[in-house]
């Protein structure tokens, strides 16, 4: 019988290594093998989590197969990106919520391991250099998952952030507010967010981008128009060794040589 193999196309584009799916669920698969590498290969391991409308089929893949695949969140950390400002841990739109929902409650990872900021601490400053100083604390990440926002951010560091920021509180761009009102019904989008910096997330050893939909297809084919800047912080890649960008066909379709 014949098979037919969904198609991986890859190139190396300013250092960074872009691979486009046929197949979105064969990029999931890829992106939850490479976190299966490493916690076979160091169970301690220290992950960098993300959130978004992106992940949650890549929590759902992963907590359905780990076990099955031989690897377990038992001795493993996890430091989340990011979190809104002000929002309850119990508050459906919190990215507390999330990952507790998606992930924390469907895996062995310890409580006491799986760190996200708090964005309801009484000083959110000093929130923001705790969470960094743990960072460290912890010896860094191993693997750091990202998303991409339409506006290039990464983690919640909107255009202009500085490519040495750490952990910190920003104020959320009206586009931001915008692409993220879909999750927050009837009610208003918070207006300021903790997020790792992009000094902090360029420390990670390795890190995986996954952009998916035609929503994301602009930013993807922008970054790679300029060179490094400060206007589109997924640019700031361009200077960490290690980087794989997984891309569906739909993110991809702007870029013309792919
Ligand atoms: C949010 C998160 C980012 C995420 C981005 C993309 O703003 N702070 O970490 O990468 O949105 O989200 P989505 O996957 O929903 O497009």
């Amino acid at each position: 019988m014949l098979t037919t193999k969904a198609r991986v196309r890859e190139r190396l584009i300013d250092g960074i290594k872009v691979q486009v799916y046929d197949d979105a669920k064969e990029l999931i698969s890829n992106a939850a093998m490479q976190l299966s590498a490493l916690l076979k290969e160091k169970p301690s391991a220290t992950i960098g989590l993300a959130t978004g409308g992106t992940f949650v089929d890549f929590y759902t893949h992963v907590a359905a197969t780990h076990k099955e695949d031989g690897y377990s969140f038992g001795a493993a950390k996890s430091v989340n990106l990011d979190e809104y400002v002000g929002l309850n841990w119990e508050d459906p739109q919190s990215y507390h919520r999330y990952m507790l929902e998606n992930f924390f409650s469907k895996v062995d990872i310890r409580k006491e391991n799986a760190f996200v900021p708090n964005g309801n601490a009484e000083d959110i400053h000093a929130e923001a250099a705790a969470y960094d100083r743990r960072i460290q604390d912890l010896g860094g990440v191993d693997l750091q998952y990202l998303g991409v926002g339409v506006n290039g951010h990464i983690g919640f560091n909107e255009p202009h952030t500085p490519f040495d920021s750490r952990t910190h509180v920003v104020d959320l761009t009206g586009s931001t507010r915008e692409a993220n009102s879909r999750f927050f019904i009837a009610r208003d989008v918070p207006k300021r967010a903790i997020t790792k910096g992009i000094g902090t997330i360029l420390e990670a050893k390795k890190i995986i981008v996954l952009a998916m939909g035609s929503s994301k297809a602009q930013i993807i084919k922008d970054m790679f128009e300029v060179g490094m800047t400060t206007r589109i912080p997924i640019t700031a890649l361009k200077m960490h060794p290690d980087v794989t960008l997984m891309l569906d066909k739909d993110a991809a379709a702007l870029l013309t040589d792919l």
